[in-house]
C-alpha cells in the first residue's frame, strides 16, 4: 500500500532523484545551490515550505509533493498553493499522485487555509487527467512578469 510519509534531513538522497526527475520533465535546470536551499527549507518547518513523500510497500520514495501556504485579500486564513507534485515514473497510474493530492487537501484543512490551487500547463494530459477527478477547473490562466 503506497503511504505519505513526511520528508527529513536524512532523506536528501531520496529526495534528490525525485526533484531531478521533476526538474527533467519540465526540461528546466536550476543552480545547485537553489535545489540545495530548497531540500533545507523543505526540513525547516519555520521556512514555511511543506512537503511529503509517497512510499510504496518496500518503504521507498516514489514521488513528493511541496506546498505553501499564503495569506489572500478575499479570506481571512491562507490559501495553499501547491508548487509541485511528481511521481516515478515506473511508479505512476498506482495512485500516489491522487495520494499526494489528498495528503495537502487534508494539511490544508487543518491549517485553516480556504484552499488548496496549482497551476498546470494546459498540454499536461496526463496530469489533468488526475485533477479533473479530484479538483475543479478555475477557468483562470496564468500570466507571469520575470524581473532581474
Ligand atoms: C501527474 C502525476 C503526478 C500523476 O501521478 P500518478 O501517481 O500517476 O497519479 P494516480 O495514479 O494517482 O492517478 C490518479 C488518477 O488519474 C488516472 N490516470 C493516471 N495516469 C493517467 C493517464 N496517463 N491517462 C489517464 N488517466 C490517468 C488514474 O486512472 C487515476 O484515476 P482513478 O484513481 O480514478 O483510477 C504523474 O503522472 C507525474 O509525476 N507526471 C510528471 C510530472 C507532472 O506532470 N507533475 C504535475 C505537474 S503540475
Amino acid at each position: 500500500m503506497t503511504t505519505i510519509a513526511p520528508i527529513t534531513p536524512a532523506d536528501l538522497d531520496e529526495w534528490l532523484p525525485l526533484w531531478n526527475g521533476y526538474l527533467t520533465f519540465y526540461e528546466a535546470a536550476l543552480d545547485a545551490e537553489i535545489t540545495a536551499a530548497t531540500f533545507e527549507r523543505l526540513v525547516d518547518p519555520a521556512s514555511g515550505i511543506h512537503g511529503a513523500f509517497a512510499r510504496d510497500d518496500d518503504g521507498t520514495a516514489i514521488g513528493v509533493v511541496h506546498w505553501l501556504t499564503h495569506p489572500a485579500t478575499w479570506t481571512t486564513t491562507d490559501y495553499c498553493y501547491l508548487e509541485d507534485l511528481f511521481v516515478a515514473p515506473d511508479a505512476r497510474g498506482t495512485g500516489a499522485g491522487r495520494l499526494l493530492i489528498e495528503h495537502v487537501r487534508d494539511w490544508a484543512e487543518e491549517h485553516g487555509s480556504a484552499k488548496v490551487y496549482w497551476l498546470t500547463a494546459e498540454s499536461n494530459a496526463t496530469a489533468r487527467a488526475l485533477y479533473d477527478r479530484v479538483a475543479s477547473h478555475s477557468g483562470m490562466i496564468q500570466y507571469q512578469i520575470k524581473t532581474a
